[in-house]
């Protein structure tokens, strides 16, 4: 979940550059931050490394000029929020420094083997054990003198880290930064790495956003490969024979514009009123993907629906509007539980993998669990080149641009849009699916009017002091009601639960006492009367009741209005409260971009 990032320069640059770099990292992980470049001449040359737990400070002091840096934004696994255990970390020498994300499994055996053989450890972290580890494979590499051939063509060190990678266990990647041949070493398993082209240097990062205005083209590395980073460029090596390897150069497509706040405050506020455009852009340029998505399905004898969070209530969505739009049963599984479930699948299976980064490890294995069972795989990803991405037999991209609100948003619709579109086409109604599209485009900028935003601000007033709040919906609303929650909770540390409506009685009525805050969301669809009398029996009890509807009643205290958008009614009705979400989080003097304990991409276990 850490974010990672290097450079090495022909002139030298100033290693405030990875501090830049690390800032569009943070989502990744915000428990601490760290940089390493070297500074002086070859052969006198010294280690800087600067690292702090905590966010990273809005003004620092100037950093020094290098043609060699490194840098790591953190979410803490092994070891606790402290300086010490911030990254970089160095061997006994201070010859190597590394970053690293990723958790090396087996680091309690090798870090008691290493200190046996006397290396001494500065932190608590799974991550060190890494340049101690390489630090006695160069010990013993026979041609690691400092200014042997051997060493200006990095083979050697090539060796080394393949050596040392091959007895960590997990999903990791490492750039290691090696002062005395001021070059950049980097690897992975699973977890991502992209390599940069650009006119300044060569980078290397755990996220492409991180090379926009830095990169041109760019390489995904897979994992049978290492790069080594000089001066002169990037060189690739098999990581099992240590051959030489060619780089697959692609063009880097983001803009600075692309990931910039673009005038909002916040990310969270930015993405939420992206949400338009994102799915105007899907009915122009995604429907070739959903009729072939829809082909994938019809063929398939079992298909399933996996994500987590967010992307989990998508896929739960998505096998609500199949089996009404399509009368097609789709499995939603929560992609964490999908190995316990994985027993069903045949080759003539078909999983369908949801991911706003394509990194999630849960989402990574399950397509892994599905293609060893000689299952189909497609995937809507929004992250391109993503691992979820490059693994699955065929992608829809969501194409909603850079989400970097760690609360994901515009992804969450996106992924509506294109399974709603894939349902009506399975159909025969692809116009029909088009059509209700349309029409939820107009309803999500109403939603983002001043009129709404009023409502929502007077709710968020009376809620800012809430401990609990309960959202219920039936149907296709009761995914919308399990992500209205998180959002509420993500955002905001208020204990939100979204629950089906029908299951009030079965217990969670309970709950309900005088002041209850409880979020009702009713479009004009079948639930109507049984989601209403839900509201009105919450009401009964005390609850203090808002409806998110087309239509008000008098079960709602305060009513939302949102346009009636037939099946599209989960894309409209999350917009007010994604707005809730934000509104009470500046309210409580939180940052909505980056909740407490999470990071964007979850690509740990
Ligand atoms: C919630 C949120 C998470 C993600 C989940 C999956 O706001 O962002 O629940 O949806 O971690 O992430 P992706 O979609 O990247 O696989």
């Amino acid at each position: 979940m850490c974010g990672i990032f290097g450079f090495v320069a022909p002139q030298p640059l100033s290693a405030e550059l990875v501090v830049e770099a690390l800032r569009t990292l943070e989502y990744r992980g915000y428990d601490s931050w760290g940089i390493a470049y070297t500074v002086g001449e070859p052969g006198r040359d010294e280690l800087v490394v600067h690292k702090r737990a905590g966010r990273i400070p809005l003004s620092l002091p100037p950093a020094g000029l290098t043609t060699i840096a490194l840098g790591h934004t953190r979410w803490a696994t092994h070891g606790s929020v402290t300086d010490q255990n911030a990254h970089p970390h160095l061997d006994c020498t201070g010859t190597l420094a590394l970053v690293h994300n990723g958790i090396v499994e087996n680091y309690r055996a090798l870090r008691a083997s290493l200190e046996r053989a006397g290396h001494r450890f500065q932190s608590h972290t799974d991550s060190e054990v890494f340049a101690h580890l390489l630090e006695e494979i160069l010990k013993k590499a026979p041609s690691a003198g400092p200014n042997g051939t051997a060493m200006q063509d990095g083979r050697w060190l090539v060796d080394a880290v393949r050596h040392a990678f091959a007895q960590v266990r997990g999903l990791n990647a490492f750039i290691v930064l090696h002062r005395p041949s001021r070059q950049l070493i980097a690897v992975k398993s699973t977890s991502p790495l992209v390599v940069g082209l650009g006119p300044r240097g060569v980078f290397v990062s755990s996220d492409a956003v991180a090379l926009v205005g830095h990169a041109h083209r760019i390489h995904y590395m897979t994992d049978d490969e290492i790069v080594v980073l000089a001066e002169d460029g990037p060189r690739f090596f098999d990581r099992c024979t240590g051959a030489p390897r060619s780089p697959r150069w692609e063009h880097l497509s983001l803009r600075p514009a692309d990931t910039s706040l673009g005038g909002y405050p916040h990310y969270l506020i930015k993405e939420i009123h992206e949400q338009p455009r994102v799915i105007e852009r899907i009915l122009r340029d995604r429907l070739d993907g959903a009729r072939q998505l829809a082909e994938f399905i019809r063929r398939s004898y079992g298909t399933f629906l996996v994500g987590c969070g967010t992307a989990g209530y998508a896929a739960l969505c998505g096998s609500y509007l199949f089996s009404r739009i399509a009368r097609r049963h789709v499995n939603a599984v929560i992609a964490s539980e999908f190995k316990y479930q994985e027993h069903f699948l045949t080759d003539r299976s078909l999983v369908i993998a949801l991911s706003q980064s394509g990194e999630t490890v849960d989402v990574i294995e399950a397509v892994q669990a599905a293609k060893r069972r000689g299952a189909t795989v497609a995937a809507l990803v929004n992250v391109t080149g993503s691992t979820v991405d490059r693994l699955a037999d065929f992608t829809v991209p969501l194409s909603a641009g850079p989400e970097q609100s760690v609360l994901s948003t515009k992804a969450y619709t996106a992924k509506l849009a294109v399974l709603l579109l894939t349902a009506h086409i399975l159909n025969g109604s692809e116009h029909v699916g088009l059509d209700v599209l349309w029409r939820a485009v107009d309803g999500m900028q109403q939603a983002l009017a001043p009129a709404t935003l009023d409502r929502i601000r007077a709710i968020a007033d009376r809620l800012v002091r809430a401990e609990h709040c309960y959202v219920i919906g039936r149907g296709l609303s009761y995914p919308t009601a399990l992500e209205a929650a998180l959002k509420i909770k993500e955002a905001t540390y208020i204990h939100a639960e979204g629950f089906a409506g029908g299951e009030l009685k079965h217990g969670v009525i309970a709950l309900i006492e005088e002041g209850s805050p409880c979020i009702v969301f009713s479009p004009l669809d079948e639930t109507r009367p049984d989601i209403l009398s839900g509201a009105m029996e919450v009401r009964s009890r005390g609850a203090w009741v808002v409806g998110i509807s087309p239509e008000p009643d008098d079960a709602f205290h305060l009513h939302v209005p949102i346009a009636d958008v037939g099946d599209a009614s989960p894309l409209v009705a999350i917009v007010p409260a994604q707005l809730l979400a934000y509104e009470l989080a500046i309210r409580r003097g939180l940052d909505p971009d980056k909740p407490r304990n999470l990071a964007k991409s979850v690509t740990v276990k």
